[in-house]
């Protein structure tokens, strides 16, 4: 039992009731989740779904949740962008985040007339927690007149700091467009240092980062990606642009979460990897029962916090809420918007190491620890 009297223990009975709400879902997740595993979960699952058409509520699920989230309450499911793009398009008073902290803190910039939910505050981020605004206004200083681009893997008030927003589907669009709406060849784009090496190879423009690294992607080397390859032969191998350029320049394609999951739709490879968080396979594997997956992958430890029975608890008691300081919230959503106005007329960016990467400098001006987990 924690402080706020929420015991994740709990269990509801598995009811006919129960089994006549939740039955159209079970093949959804069948080839992952055996009868008696989904028994405990079917019970949650209904009691959520029932609040979240009594409440008003929605459920923005991204990638990276276990599949009984993912395809069973999530209302809506993708990546980064996806859902920060659907925050800001629906009509529901309640937004019940199932992602970690940002993505929160984002969907309430972008609807801040509604009640945003995530269900355990300490689901943070490595990336998030490595930068602050203050480190954002000492950049600008060292470098003027260079545009700030800012991963949304970062708190409200780096976003505030900054000129436009991006996630890993369109960093690439981001940094052209602004630097040639500034008429730059030069960017400050941050935190993540391996997303902006991969940026940096795909364009002409020079990149100044920050110290910060994904410590779920960080962790995939370039040997792993050869192992692999030498078990599996024919392996079809997909990695998210958070991992080291090393990593990416063995693999066949990179993307951003929805990016690999469209890959996999679109091309069926007979045998896949997927260079990324764990569930990633789960969900997608769901989809597309005739790809073989192999299944190398590393957990974040942050967006496994979010839990089928902690989304219940967060539904029935509206905890926790996130609140956006205004005048914070003003600031970061005019940089937020301006990236999801953006026209993009290339699709998805892809991280093909094709180019030569021109990083002029990877700031840090303290001690971060990149591995610390509070919010963000
Ligand atoms: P995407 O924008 O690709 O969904 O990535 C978010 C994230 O946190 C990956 O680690
Ligand atoms: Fe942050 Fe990495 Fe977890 Fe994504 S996978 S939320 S970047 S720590």
């Amino acid at each position: 039992m924690v402080a706020d009297g929420f015991n994740p223990g709990f269990s509801l009975p598995y009811t006919p009731e129960v089994k006549a709400k939740t039955e159209h879902l079970y093949p959804l997740v069948e080839r992952l989740i055996p009868r008696l595993e989904w028994e405990l979960h079917a019970p949650i699952i209904a009691a959520i779904n029932d609040l979240k058409k009594e409440k008003d509520a929605v459920i923005l699920a991204h990638n990276y949740m276990t599949p009984e989230i993912f395809a069973c309450v999530g209302d809506y499911r993708g990546d980064s962008l996806m859902l920060a793009q659907e925050a800001a398009r629906t009509d529901a008073r309640i937004i019940v985040q199932a992602g970690v902290h940002f993505m929160a803190e984002t969907s309430k910039i972008l609807s801040p007339e509604k009640t945003v939910l995530i269900p355990d505050m300490e689901a943070g981020c490595s990336l998030a927690t490595s930068i602050t605004g203050a480190d954002i206004r000492l950049l600008k200083e060292k470098y003027p007149g260079i545009p700030v681009v800012t991963y949304v893997n970062t708190t409200a008030d780096v976003k505030a700091e900054t000129d436009i927003c991006c996630t890993s589907s369109n960093a690439v669009q981001v940094v052209e467009h602004i630097t040639s709406q500034w008429g730059v060849d030069k960017v400050i784009l941050i935190p993540d240092q391996y997303l902006a090496k991969n940026v940096a190879a795909q364009t002409d423009i020079k990149v100044i980062t920050w110290a910060g690294a994904c410590e779920v992607h960080e962790r995939f080397t370039p040997e792993d990606i050869r192992e692999i390859r030498a078990g599996n032969p024919g392996v079809i191998v997909l990695a998210h642009p958070e991992c080291p350029p090393d990593v990416l320049e063995e693999a066949d394609f990179a993307g951003s979460t929805s990016g690999m999951s469209n890959y996999v739709k679109d091309n069926q490879p007979k045998h896949v990897v997927l260079i990324t968080e764990c569930s990633m396979s789960d969900n997608v594997a769901l989809e597309n029962p005739d790809v073989n997956f192999i299944r190398p992958c590393n957990l974040c430890p942050h967006m496994k916090r979010i839990t089928l029975a902690k989304i219940l608890h967060s539904l029935q008691t509206m905890r926790h809420e996130v609140i956006v300081d205004e005048a914070i919230a003003e600031k970061a959503r005019l940089a937020v918007q301006r990236m999801i106005d953006l026209p993009l007329t290339k699709g998805q960016s892809t991280y093909n190491q094709t180019g030569s990467p021109e990083v002029l400098a990877v700031e840090s001006f303290a001690q971060i620890d990149p591995r610390s987990s509070l919010h963000g």
